[in-house]
């Protein structure tokens, strides 16, 4: 299969993601679907304006939901973000709606590739997302907590004075209020990070704590400052995107499918997860302590509780 994708939706988000992906060299052809087509027009025409500084040839346009018969990947961003004082929960109804009719879509265009969500609340959306099209859960992946454990990554890196490429540490949870570190399994270079702070060496337990606050609660600072997050998911889509077409085998904590694995099952919910070519090759199954599990058990309840408000 070329290595064709799809956005649906062409706001910040949908843009950002296209714009990663084209100074990134992604993919080879990238088909942009929106009801505004006026406006999808124009940002394929802008973006077709920047492959001259591009790493590679890719084919842009504005198109329909009969382009994605075949794409490897199409990736779901529309539906409305929170606003100042919502969480990403508070925008489930109006969320729903738009997924229903977008899946829809993608069934009749005879798509047979991964399905990306984006759309908040992520792991929710995607749950109904899998639910609705009728795929194998392996091939319906949410942006998850991959966002979450690049802000968690980088603010250990600058506390720790260490590229954070070396912080191998994870968010897991909803990608949301209930989402938490499995700190145990948090590790700088080959050193887990609990070593420093049980010595008080360059990070103390405390500033852990503050970290992960930090990292929860940071989407809510920027939409207050700049009413929207789109840079960072943008990057972070590209960067699962990136996984899934060169068959990479990577771990990325996106919001996968449980079919037992954390004693849990028929919810999505973000978890170390190996992608490639097929999306979910394998959900990585942490041996979670007491206190952790609880804090995981209170997510997922979350989840499903919010599943249950829908009609799928
Ligand atoms: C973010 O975490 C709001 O889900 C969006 O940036």
């Amino acid at each position: 299969m070329k290595s064709k994708v799809g956005i649906i939706g062409t706001g910040m988000v949908g843009m950002s993601y296209a714009y990663s992906m084209v100074n990134q060299g992604t993919c080879e052809e990238l088909v942009l679907i929106d009801i505004n087509k006026e406006k999808t027009e124009g940002e394929a025409i802008d973006l077709n304006h920047g492959l001259s500084f591009a790493p590679r040839k890719m084919k842009i346009y504005s198109g329909d939901y009969s382009d994605l018969s075949d794409a490897a990947l199409v990736c779901i961003t529309a539906g409305p973000p929170p606003q100042e004082g919502e969480t990403r929960l508070d925008t489930i109804h109006k969320s729903i709606a738009v997924m229903k009719n977008i899946i829809s879509n993608i069934k009749t265009s005879g798509f047979d590739g991964i399905i990306l969500v984006a759309t908040n609340p992520v792991d929710i959306m995607t749950y109904a997302a899998w639910k609705l099209s009728g795929f194998d859960k392996t091939k319906v992946i949410g942006s998850g907590t991959t966002l979450d454990t690049a802000r968690l990554r980088s603010a250990l890196g600058e506390k720790l004075n260490i590229n954070e490429k070396n912080i191998h540490a994870y968010v897991i949870g909803e990608h949301g209020d209930s989402q938490f570190v499995p700190w145990s399994y948090a590790l700088c270079g080959p050193k887990p990070i609990y070593h420093f702070a049980a010595k008080n060496k360059g990070i103390s337990f405390e500033e852990l704590s503050e970290i992960e606050d930090e990292v929860r609660n940071i989407a809510y600072k920027i939409i207050k400052a700049k009413r929207a997050t789109y840079y960072g998911i943008g990057m972070s889509l590209a960067r699962i995107t990136k996984a899934v077409l060169d068959n990479e085998n990577s771990i990325l904590s996106v919001s996968s499918y449980l079919d037992g694995e954390y004693g849990h099952d028929d919810v999505y919910i973000s978890v170390p997860s190996v992608i490639n070519a097929d999306g979910v090759r394998e959900v990585v199954d942490l041996n979670l302590d007491k206190e952790d599990k609880e804090k995981f058990d209170k997510s997922v309840a979350i989840m499903k509780e919010n599943i249950a408000k829908l009609d799928l």
